[in-house]
């Protein structure tokens, strides 16, 4: 639905899926040249490009090369300098990517790219439909483990997390062309569901879906948590029912079939739940990736006994444990992983690894994520540790745990509501989605929007707060949730980035018929200009980047920056009233478009969407 404002759209299609090198990266490749024209055994140093503020970029590596060969860096970098081609300089043969290189400070290499040479790449971007974004040469196959509520329970502030910080992840390594399998690994498993399935059988009439309370996810939750408490408060209380029980969780492991059925009750429920949770949050959970505990039940014998056959575990005071040299507790003594308690029973450990089999041994994985709390940590370290030793991780394969902080309230303390309860996820969206509607509305009734396009906008803008607010924190960092600062016009937040979007669309609104977006690289460029076209160039190399540390939050700082560079370039280049003529019209309506692409690219990556007009 996107529509492109380019000169001809036939060669736009004809030349898609086309990437292109960026700036930066060519400049790279003709510095490494010089560098090794200068000194023929710095074949292949590094020549440390960077962006800079005195020049386009700085190059740093003359220094540490002049010092291995003992010679004078500022000499050297004369000779680099020398060796690189400049627009109409000796040697350049037509080359005019590197306007002006100069020598500064102890040695650096200060480098000004031609106009014309940030025009055509930008050019070149606009033809692509991915925006020139390569793709992943050799794609590898990435399991993400994120969006992993547990069934029968309500879901808290670190679900929303996981959910939010994990389907960023996905999109931005499917974009770069990986192979991603999504899993989200439910809690539907354990002794907690012997105590539910006993109590539903004898109460039969307590899942029952009654006239008042409606088929809202809420009233599921509600109908879910008073079967827990209750069914809780007997387990406590009744010594016999609480035998039952036990017998119940083996009559599940078994598989028995009116047990079994009875459990899926529970898993159903709290599906119309989580479903409705993930609705407003506009995150999409497909059914098929939704494996969660009890989906590797069978796997869980095979893989204590191969644990135990290899001597990578032993039994210890009844329990089946793996021990390692560097993990104790305070008292000193060893802090084992329990693989299978003392009462035969398997936990969550068990089930880790029989995923992690799974995941390495039948999806064939190379890269395992795990979007999980910072406190489930040391967990995954001894689940890792034990699969390297069994073989079932071997070097090939990659296994982090993405750790996310604790989301604070104001008093820096882990968010609560007054009452000091935990904050339902859908009361907390619907506040954030009010608060977004009442800033977005004064904008909206000025601009003509109807009742329904202030509503939609609401939606968009405060589900895009909660969303960004998470992903622009760096993911380790605990932060405070505060929803006047999220929903805020000024400062970094989604509200702003999704502004710059509706600028450029509404620019485009008010372009004349003949006015349209057409790359001029003979023209020359404004400072501003020049800074959001560099800043432009730089989108494929911010999500190779992302992609390879797993940090969204570089995305949101990277499109933050765009966002202001392209209000400076509003307030200092006037696009429709240019006065160098129509051809400056179309470069700036160019500009304009290459953002508005850029930025809705990158918010969909973040899972944030951008209204046209706002
Ligand atoms: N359900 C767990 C929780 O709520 C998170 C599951 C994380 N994933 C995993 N493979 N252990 O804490």
């Amino acid at each position: 639905d996107h529509v492109l404002h380019t000169h001809d759209p036939d060669t736009r299609n004809g030349t898609s899926m086309a990437s292109v090198a960026s700036l930066s990266a060519s400049l790279q490749q003709r510095v490494s040249a010089a560098l090794a024209a200068a000194v023929p055994s710095a074949t292949g140093a590094d020549p440390l490009l960077r962006r800079s503020d005195r020049a386009d970029f700085q190059a740093n590596g003359v220094l540490g090369l002049a010092k291995r060969q003992k010679a004078d860096p500022r000499v050297l970098a004369a000779e680099v300098a020398a060796a690189l081609p400049t627009a109409g300089g000796a040697g350049a043969d037509g080359d005019d990517t590197i306007a002006a290189v100069e020598v500064s400070g102890p040695g650096f290499l200060n480098i000004t790219v031609s106009d014309a040479a940030i025009t055509r790449n930008l050019a070149a971007r606009a033809a692509d439909d991915r925006l020139g974004v390569p793709l992943k040469e050799h794609p590898g196959t990435t399991v993400v483990d994120y969006a992993q509520p547990n069934v029968a329970k309500e879901m808290h502030v670190g679900h929303l997390r996981s959910s939010v910080i994990g389907d960023a992840i996905v999109k931005i390594l499917e974009f770069g062309g990986e192979q991603v399998v999504r899993r989200h690994h439910i809690g539907d498993w354990g002794t907690q569901f012997g105590m539910l399935v006993q109590y539903l059988i004898e109460h039969p009439h307590e899942l029952d879906h009654s006239e008042d309370e409606g088929d809202t996810g809420e009233a599921s939750m509600s109908r879910l948590d008073r079967t827990y408490k209750a069914s809780g408060a007997l387990f406590r209380s009744d010594e016999a029912f609480k035998e039952r029980a036990r017998r119940r969780v083996v009559d599940l492991q078994a598989g028995d079939p009116e047990t079994v059925a009875l459990w899926q009750r529970f898993v159903d429920e709290s599906k119309i739940y989580f479903d409705s949770v993930y609705r407003k949050l506009d995150i999409e959970i497909r059914d098929e990736d939704i494996v969660g505990e009890s989906g590797y039940n069978d796997m869980l014998v095979e893989t204590c006994d191969l644990l135990e056959k290899s001597g990578v575990a032993v039994w210890s005071n009844g329990a089946l444990c793996v021990f390692f040299d560097d993990i104790k507790g305070k008292d000193g003594e060893p802090v084992p992983l329990i693989v299978r308690k003392t009462d035969g029973g398997f936990g969550y450990a068990a089930t880790d690894l029989s995923a992690i089999r799974n995941r390495t041994g039948d999806l064939h994985a190379d890269t395992l994520l795990y979007v999980v709390d910072v406190r489930q940590s040391l967990h995954f370290r001894m689940v890792f540790e034990t699969a390297r030793r069994a073989g079932w991780l071997t070097d090939e394969v990659t296994a982090r745990h993405l750790p996310f902080g604790t989301l604070l309230g104001k008093d820096g303390k882990p968010f609560k509501t007054r009452a000091g309860e935990s904050v339902k996820l859908e009361d907390l969206l619907d506040e954030a989605v009010q608060r977004a509607t009442a800033v977005v509305r004064e904008k909206g009734e000025k601009i003509g929007l109807t009742e329904e396009e202030i509503t939609a906008n609401g939606v968009q803008v405060g589900i895009g707060a909660v969303k960004y607010a998470d992903l622009s924190t760096s993911l380790g960092r605990d932060y405070v949730f505060d929803l006047d600062r999220m929903v805020s016009l000024n400062g970094d937040t989604s509200v702003y980035v999704q502004y710059a979007y509706a600028r450029t669309r509404s620019i485009f609104r008010k372009a004349g018929e003949g006015q349209r977006a057409v790359a001029h690289p003979e023209l020359p460029l404004e400072a501003a200009e020049r800074a959001l076209g560099l800043h432009l160039d730089a989108f494929g190399d911010t999500l190779a980047e992302v992609a390879g540390v797993y940090e969204p939050h570089r995305l949101a700082s990277y499109l933050f920056h765009l966002a202001s560079l392209f209000t400076t370039f509003y307030e200092q280049c006037p696009v429709l009233t240019a006065d160098g003529g129509p051809a400056q019209v179309e470069n700036r309506l160019f500009l304009c478009d290459v953002t508005a692409r850029t930025l809705r690219q990158g918010l969909w990556l973040l899972g944030i969407r951008a209204p046209e007009r706002l």
